[in-house]
């Protein structure tokens, strides 16, 4: 299975359209991806494996596991596919799962899902490599099965192990759930082969139905949980998708398999993002995630492409005064040209010569003393734009792609019906300072120094590369913009 999936990869890859696919974001060749998997840093690489279909430009059939390196998480290079569904315990899938490097050794853990004739089981998997492309599936699979779980437990909903190492031990979480409560499990070992039961190491009632993708990092005085939980309940502006990435900060007891977590918070208060999964290496904790959402239009697809989806822009997390914060890694500036600088006091709209494209950056300060309301729109061209504005008076920040070139339709029970989102966000004094990244389909904002984020996608005539400032009273703004190329490996 795996030489036809890559035989057809190579035959057809150049058959796709590239309008949409963003400059210095990853995306397939050929084929569907959702959630990215086994992120990871090996013999001076980062590996990215990723949910995949390389057959269908749609989430339907038995996923495989891509596969691609990079040197800087910004220029990647495809590899062969690495794992394919060719097992009783993954015949419908290599579902998400996570990466752990032990001495010269790659090992990967994912769901395998199965799921026919009335009986769904998920368990949880190993493969491992020696050269970083080639993948020996465990011939004692499943390391952790329906047997240990918990009286109660769901065996059709248990995914998406999250591995890593802590004083001598390994430790695994997987999303679950039972009837009422969402919740993740702790599972730990000694050899990484063979698998223990420690504890359900968070749950909760009434926070959606399963909680996927789980994530844990130690950032020293307080460590992250984080996951992406289908249903998770709106309240406010925040939590609007149907599905949402979430996170908490906390302490964490291994010994007794247990987290005392503050409030929960959403990831990113965009349209488009979902199952983050995190790496820890030389000391920085980065992140990735599946820059679209589960049960909206797919445009890429419809329109026959023959690619859809994609990760977001990679992301440094830190802690700083119990607040996280999220950077974009900062080799992205190695691939920054055509700088252009502007300095001007705005009222009414205006738009700037030099300062317009399609995968650019632009990073500015807006001092709002005299003003209501600041927005920037982008990706603008006869009547189509999309906006990103700040309203003092009410203290909020909102994405809105209504009048974008193409709608994306929502899941029915979703509150953002997929066009728009806002948040509170509380200026410091009345200066706003925003980083945008525009990339071909994508629009990522990071606000401050990170403190919030948003991440949504936006379809547009090639042409709507305009970008226009527009102040309610007078704002005195300061920008950067440069234009990012990246030739993909
Ligand atoms: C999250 C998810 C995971 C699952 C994978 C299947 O987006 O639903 O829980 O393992 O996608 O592709």
């Amino acid at each position: 299975m795996l030489e036809n999936a890559n035989r057809y990869i190579e035959e057809n890859a150049s058959e796709t359209d590239s309008s949409y696919r963003g400059e210095y974001h990853f995306t397939p060749q050929i084929g569907w991806i959702n959630d990215p998997n086994g992120f990871t840093y090996y013999k001076g690489e980062y590996h990215i494996f990723y949910q995949y279909n390389p057959y269908g430009s749609t989430n339907a059939g038995a996923m495989y596991w891509g596969h691609a390196t990079s040197k800087d998480l910004i220029r990647w290079t495809h590899l062969p596919v690495a794992l394919a569904p060719d097992r009783s315990y993954d015949a419908d899938g290599c579902w998400s799962g996570s990466a752990i490097v032990v001495g010269e050794r790659l090992y990967l853990f994912y769901t395998g899902h199965y799921d026919r004739g009335g009986t769904r089981v998920q368990t949880q998997n190993m493969a491992y490599s020696d050269d970083g492309i080639h993948f020996t599936k465990y011939e004692n699979n499943p390391v952790i099965g329906p047997e240990q779980l918990p009286e109660g437990t769901s065996a059709a909903d248990f995914r998406d192990p999250f591995v890593w190492a802590q004083d001598g031990k390994y430790y695994i979480l997987v999303g679950t759930m039972e009837t009422g409560a969402a919740k993740v499990q702790l599972y730990e070992s000694d050899d990484l082969f063979s698998w223990r039961y420690k504890s359900d190491f968070l749950r909760s009632t009434n926070a959606g139905y399963c909680w996927e993708c789980p994530n844990f990092v130690d950032f020293g005085q307080t460590q992250l949980f984080a996951f992406s939980g289908v249903d998770f309940p709106a309240s406010g502006d925040a939590f609007q998708n149907y599905d949402s990435a979430v996170y908490a900060l906390g302490h964490a007891d291994l010994a007794s398999g247990t987290m005392e977590t503050g409030p929960f918070y959403e990831l990113d208060a965009g349209l488009d993002f979902y199952a983050e999964q995190i790496l820890v290496h030389g000391g920085e904790k980065i992140m990735t995630a599946w820059m679209n959402m589960w049960g909206r239009s797919y445009v890429t697809s419809e329109l026959g492409h023959g690619w859809s989806g994609s990760l977001i822009l990679p992301r440094l997390l830190t802690v700083r005064d119990g607040k996280l914060l999220q950077q974009p890694v900062p080799a992205i500036s190695a691939y920054y040209t055509d700088e252009v600088r502007v300095e001007d006091t705005l009222s009414g709209t205006r738009e700037y010569e030099g300062v317009e494209g399609t995968s650019v950056r632009i990073k500015l300060t807006a001092d709002m003393t005299s003003s209501e309301k600041f927005t920037v729109s982008v990706f603008c061209g006869g009547d189509v734009r999309t906006d990103i504005t700040y309203d003092k008076r009410r203290g909020v920040v909102t994405f809105d792609r209504s009048e974008s070139g193409i709608a994306i339709a929502s899941d029915p029970r979703e509150a953002s019906r997929a066009r728009l989102r806002s948040a509170q966000y509380e200026l410091d004094g009345n200066v706003l300072t925003m980083e945008i990244f525009l990339d071909k389909s994508s629009v990522e904002v990071f606000f401050g120094e990170g403190e919030l984020t948003m991440t949504s996608l936006s379809y547009n005539p090639a042409e709507a590369s305009a970008i226009r400032f527009v102040s309610e009273g007078e704002t005195v703004l300061r920008l950067e913009k440069q234009t990012i190329r990246v030739q993909q490996g």
